[in-house]
């Protein structure tokens, strides 16, 4: 196997490993904010709920990271739920779900 080819294929093994540690810490900032002001505006400023239920950590119990981003990633079809597939990573989305079921510190 040629060196570029061994390259890619550490790649593929070592980027679902790191996914979540690859997202800087300036980049975690601006999805805190997005959390808070773009999915606040249907979820709520507190993720108690508004135009889109509530997110809250106990309204979460029982749904993995991986569903949770899904959803984020590919909305609701033929509910206000949009995609954000076209703004944000899968590890992006993966992070925001894994901080709602921590619970978005304010
Ligand atoms: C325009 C309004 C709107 C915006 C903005 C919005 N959502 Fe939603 N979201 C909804 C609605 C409405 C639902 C419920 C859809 C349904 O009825 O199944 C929902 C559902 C969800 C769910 C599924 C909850 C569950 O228990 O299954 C998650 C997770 C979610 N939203 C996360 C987000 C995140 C993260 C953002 C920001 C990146 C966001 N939403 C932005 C309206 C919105």
């Amino acid at each position: 196997m040629t060196r570029s080819a061994w390259l890619a294929l550490s790649f593929l093994i070592a980027a679902p490993l790191a996914a979540n540690d690859d997202i800087s810490d300036d980049r975690r900032q601006e999805l805190h904010n997005l959390l808070i002001q773009d999915c606040g505006s249907c979820h709520g400023l507190k993720m108690r709920g508004g135009l889109g239920p509530a997110l809250l950590p106990d309204m979460l119990q029982g749904k993995s990271a991986d569903y949770l981003s899904s959803v984020i990633l590919y909305g609701r079809p033929g509910t206000a739920m949009p995609a954000w597939r076209p703004l944000l990573s899968p590890a992006e989305a993966h992070w925001m779900a894994d901080q709602l079921l921590q619970g978005v510190a304010q």
